[in-house]
């Protein structure tokens, strides 16, 4: 656009008090309005009429001082007239626009006043991004209602896009929060090189018993994602407890019992993880009661808890431990049948079993056994 010498624009600013009648939804930065108009008088009745609702209004009374205003003016709206020497005010309208795109949308909103209405222009006006339009002479109320409107927009606009910056930053803090968990993930696998496989397989059993109960995908994804989690707290128990190659005295099983409480703190915190939680802090429970580490029982232990349960007992028997080799299919399936009701949920146990029978089960975890196989002498509870 050519630059034109910029005509001194007729100012009329508030002192900055509300005034009666005062717009009050206007914020500190949607005070501004910046009146266009090549007529004296609507000039002054615009910014007159502008100052009682409560807004700091500068006028200009061309197109090219206009956009002399915008470059420094901060206003959240323009009001111009449609016919004026030099550039019209439709013209103005999408040197604003572009403007607006340059600043991502953050420009001022631009209604449109014209003394020769018609549907043309107010066509074209709307086409080009207008927020309204008005034909002289116009309802004073009708200007009130359509900027109180417009205010109500920008302000939606505004907590949508605040909204949506909270949410990139959240997903960002998860995003690091989430690496951070598969840091400590890695160093529970560093301690005890059996869990990496374990966490995996039971994450994978998990998912497959929750699936044949009829349970929705969103809970199969989070009984695997669960499953792949639920010994993260192993990260607090030392080193020569979870590689112990005989069985634990009381005191090292009180330090081992307290894996599923540390697990869920340092899950917690991470909004992307928060559904896992419950599951984890929950898989030692047992059906009748008396497990750990809140020793609840029957449905009162969250259902994928105690799906939880029977995967992460099943594989831990049928794996290679520091203390013994991993049982026979055969010695786990009695096993898991002698804890229906008392260790697990009956029905739980009968989709386990449906599953074992369909080869779904056990054929997966060979990986996880060793040639050589032990007796049912060397059993002890697994943890
Ligand atoms: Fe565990």
């Amino acid at each position: 656009m050519t630059a034109r010498t910029m005509t001194t624009p007729t100012t009329t600013a508030t002192d900055g008090k509300a005034q009666q009648g005062a717009i009050q939804i206007a914020t500190a930065t949607e005070r501004r309005i910046l009146v266009v108009d090549d007529e004296p008088a609507i000039r002054t009745m615009l910014t007159v009429f502008l100052s009682r609702l409560g807004f700091d209004v500068e006028s200009a009374p061309d197109a090219e001082s206009a956009l002399e205003l915008l470059k420094v003016g901060g206003y959240f709206l323009v009001i111009t007239d449609v016919g004026m020497p030099g550039l019209s005010g439709l013209e103005l309208l999408s040197e604003i626009q572009a403007i607006t795109t340059q600043m991502n949308g953050h420009g001022p909103d631009v209604i449109i006043v014209t003394g020769r209405p018609g549907e043309k222009v107010a066509v074209e006006a709307l086409r080009r991004g207008a927020y309204d339009y008005f034909a002289k002479p116009f309802s004073f109320d009708a200007m009130t209602f359509t900027v109180k409107r417009l205010l109500e927009r920008r302000r939606l606009n505004r907590e949508a896009q605040e909204y949506h910056t909270l949410m990139v930053r959240m997903e960002a803090a998860d995003e690091h929060a989430k690496q951070a968990v598969r840091a400590l993930v890695e160093a529970v696998y560093a301690k005890d090189s059996y869990t990496r496989g374990h966490m995996e397989r039971v994450g994978m059993i998990a998912a497959k018993v929750g699936r044949h109960m009829g349970r929705d995908e969103r809970d199969v994804e989070l009984l695997y994602r669960a499953g792949t989690l639920h010994d993260i707290g192993k990260i607090g128990t030392p080193d020569a407890i979870l590689n112990k190659p005989s069985s634990l005295t009381p005191s090292e099983w009180d330090s081992i019992r307290l894996h599923p409480i540390v697990g869920a703190n340092i899950l917690a915190p991470i909004s992307a993880l928060s559904d896992v939680c419950t599951p984890v802090r929950c898989h030692h429970e047992r059906w009748d009661g008396t497990g750990y580490p809140d020793k609840i029982g029957g449905e009162d232990i969250p259902e994928l808890a105690r799906i939880l349960a029977i995967a992460d007992v099943c594989d831990a028997l049928y794996s290679d431990r520091a203390y013994r080799l991993g049982l026979p299919e055969t010695t786990v399936r009695e096993i898991i049948v002698a804890g229906k009701g008392a260790h697990f949920e009956p029905v739980i146990v009968d989709a386990l079993l449906d599953l074992c029978e369909q080869g779904e089960i056990f054929a997966p975890l060979v990986s996880a056994r060793s040639d050589r196989r032990v007796g049912d002498d060397e059993l002890h509870e697994p943890c």
